[in-house]
């Protein structure tokens, strides 16, 4: 599109069922901060909306869990996620809800107008109902086996485990999620959006029109449905809460019918708050509208609601950037499984906790866009943390910053020296050069969508920034001195230049990293007692951002280390939070069999026994309770048969320390004289036992293959007896 006059930039609604981890922030929230950020910096009309998605299953479902209404559980969600989001610094110009009344009257008003103009089909079909429950099951009141990928805990609209969009009758053994029973099939009628009416549009909007500027994985996904052939959608639904389908008692409109158009309500909302006219932001052509989302959401925003938006009059969104998923430590990010790190618990353990904890916030940032998913999944781990941070942040752009600054007030009086034209070098023309070579860099990839690619543009310089001043090393020059011990005028001259390219480098790096590190970019504004607007985009690219002769203060720390202490603690975090979280699940599976009220709790725990019997584990220890188990190697020195037992040897055994005997049941699997002089492994504190009269003071590890045979367990190499093993 040609220049737009403004922005409208969206990010997905998160359901307000739940915490929300730090993989949805990388998803969908931090690139479009991003975007939102550098747009405000070119001074862009730009409007950035958000809110809580508080309808459908995910929060009546969630409701039942925790025994308590819908209203109570996204009142909880929804000032949970609207305040994390704040500290995390996701600057929306709103974060609405789509409880609020005005939402339920915009997303009737889509539906009266799409229902007058003939463009939705009334169907009454056959659909699964719960007859214990005395209800229509939808959604996630139904589950069964994915037909894609077999997982047997598949929703009626999508299966988590592989991602595929699903309606209940693809699923195989379909159960009702209330009562565990089989559902039957019963008549009721609905208002379906026939999606293949519109597949020309579809084809000629997506698969040629943005066949170049939309993302490989969203192109990918929509050939998919355009090809596997369109149908008819229902947009409404047999339940209580939601909003309510217009003059028609007991039904409400399909989550994902009435969730998008919570974009259009913020909107309105946000106008009337700032005194603002909202309808050129979803009525005009020089509006570019652009929807952030997860890659589970991008059929709904890139197929579903435009169809919704060009049937109602609206301009269609000019992009859907869309992530893949984020992963944590080597599995998959999950909430329910306690396998992620909550962007609540993020901020309660490293930005609320200590002084400065805006650094932290920056270093969850820095991390977050330096992985983040754009073209595939990528993976968390909280020792990549550390080292992002302390290898890059820390080392590069925190250290050039600090030097810089360090050295003007020990070399130029705290002050922005003068820089004379005449003695410039090619160093400090190149890296001049760089400068504005990065601003084009940095523009091309946040307006290309590519936030990673940018990023590592303004680490790269500010490497170029600290290679610059080692390879001039005014400190060095500081040494050539007259007889009063000053610099001489040509060595002082030369400091200068050096020291005024860095500032003004300084200052350009602080617009640079603002859109992505906003209170990293604010400390560096204080240090240089400029105000915030010096971070204007305009401003950047200028080798005059700092006046000559400007006092200014002295280094704050940008950011800090990550301890190796952090590091563990967390990884232990996240292994006992997960291992709580699957007991808490065992008592509330107890806990509702009592109540009998889900059936299929039963049958999930089975499996869960079955499996466990079947792979034979013993239930889990924790470390310490392992920890207590002392090993050793020791050597045997004798065997003989026990008399009477036909099982069991005497072994001598050379632990180093001292020699033991040992009775062991392995008579029928070794004879004695085969195994002296071999290595073995021995529990050293085992409380000693009697067998057939003999005091037996140790265990020898065996492992046992298939068939029931002995095998000795020893190092693969001599090692002197009384080693330990660990
Ligand atoms: O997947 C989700 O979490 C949905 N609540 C996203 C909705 S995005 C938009 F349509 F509102
Ligand atoms: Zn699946």
């Amino acid at each position: 599109m040609t220049e737009p006059k403004r922005y409208l930039i969206t990010s997905a609604l998160p359901y307000a069922n739940g915490p929300k981890h730090i993989g949805h922030l990388a998803g969908a929230y931090l690139p479009a901060d991003i975007y939102v950020r550098y747009l405000r910096a070119k001074k862009c009309d730009v409007v950035y909306v958000c809110g809580s998605d508080e309808h459908g299953a995910a929060i009546t479902i969630q409701a039942m869990k925790e025994k308590t209404t819908p209203k109570a559980i996204v009142d909880k969600y929804h000032a949970m996620l609207k305040s994390n989001m704040a500290d995390l610094g996701i600057s929306f110009d709103i974060y609405h809800r789509t409880s609020e009344q005005i939402h339920h009257e915009t997303a009737q008003e889509f539906f009266t107008m799409l229902n007058n103009n003939g463009d939705l089909e009334i169907k009454e079909t056959e659909q699964f109902f719960d007859e214990e429950a005395n209800t229509f099951l939808a959604d996630r009141y139904i589950i069964g086996t994915c037909p894609v990928c077999a997982s047997d805990s598949a929703y009626g609209d999508q299966c988590e485990k592989c991602g595929t969009d699903l309606s209940p009758e693809q699923l195989i053994n379909p159960r009702s999620t209330l009562s565990g029973n089989t559902p039957i099939k019963k008549a009721t009628t609905h208002w379906y959006l026939p999606l293949n009416k519109h597949e020309d549009f579809l084809r000629k909007w997506i698969l040629e029109d943005h066949k170049d500027d939309w993302k490989a994985n969203v192109i990918g996904q929509c050939k998919g449905w355009i090809e596997m052939g369109l149908q008819p959608r229902a947009v409404t639904r047999d339940l209580d809460w939601g909003v309510k389908v217009p003059a028609e008692e007991g039904k409400v409109l399909y989550v994902w019918f009435d969730a998008p158009i919570g974009y259009v309500s913020a909107t309105k909302q946000w106008a009337i708050d700032n005194e603002k006219d909202w309808k050129p932001y979803w009525y005009s052509d020089d509006t570019k509208l652009v929807h952030f989302i997860g890659k589970d959401n991008i059929v709904f925003h890139s197929i579903i609601f435009p169809i919704i938006l060009k049937l109602h009059g609206n301009i269609l969104p000019d992009n859907v950037p869309s992530n893949e998923f984020m992963n944590l430590e080597g599995d998959k990010m999950s909430t329910s499984r306690g396998w992620s790190i909550e962007m609540d618990d993020y901020i309660n353990d490293f930005v609320k906790k200590e002084n400065g904890g805006d650094q932290m916030v920056d270093a969850l940032r820095y991390y977050l866009n330096a992985i983040a998913p754009e073209t595939k999944d990528s993976e968390f781990t909280w020792k990549g943390f550390q080292e992002a941070v302390n290898g890059e942040l820390v080392a590069v752009f925190g250290n050039f910053v600090n030097r810089a600054f360090v050295l003007m007030h020990k070399l130029c009086g705290g002050k922005v020296p003068k820089f004379s034209n005449e003695i410039i070098d090619d160093a400090d023309k190149q890296l001049l050069e760089e400068i504005k070579n990065t601003k084009t860099l940095i523009e091309k990839n946040i307006e290309g969508y590519k936030f990673r690619d940018a990023l590592t543009a303004v680490i790269d310089l500010a490497r170029k920034g600290n290679k610059y001043m080692q390879d001039k090393e005014p400190w060095i020059i500081a040494k050539q001195t007259n007889e009063d011990g000053k610099p001489t005028t040509e060595a002082q001259q030369k400091i200068d230049n050096c020291m005024h390219i860095c500032l003004q480098l300084v200052a350009n790096l602080a617009i640079f990293i603002n859109p992505f590190l906003p209170n990293a970019a604010k400390r560096m504004c204080v240090m240089m007692k400029t105000v915030e607007k010096m971070l204007d985009w305009e401003n950047a690219g200028s080798a005059k951002l700092l006046s000559v002769g400007y006092s200014l203060r002295p280094p704050e720390l940008l950011f800090r280390k990550i301890e190796d202490t952090e590091v563990a603690e967390q990884v232990e975090k996240l292994k006992i939070k997960s291992a709580a979280i699957n007991m808490n699940k065992e008592t509330i599976i107890k806990e509702q069999l009592a109540n009998s009220s889900v059936q299929l709790a039963v049958s999930k725990e089975k499996e869960a026994t079955e499996h466990a019997k079947k792979c034979n584990i013993k239930s889990e220890i924790q470390f310490d309770d392992f920890a207590k188990i002392d090993l050793k190697v020791g050597t045997i020195l004798s065997a003989s048969k026990v008399e009477k037992a036909d099982k069991l040897l005497k072994l001598e055994v050379d632990l180093g320390f001292e020699t033991r005997t040992i009775v062991s049941g392995i008579a029928l699997h070794f004879e004695p004289d085969a195994i002296v002089g071999k290595q073995v492994v021995v529990v050293v504190n085992l409380a000693p036992r009697k067998m057939r009269g003999i005091e037996s003071n140790g265990m020898i590890l065996m492992a046992e293959d298939a068939a029931g045979k002995l095998h000795f367990v020893a190092p693969n190499d001599a090692v002197h007896n009384g080693s330990g093993v660990n």
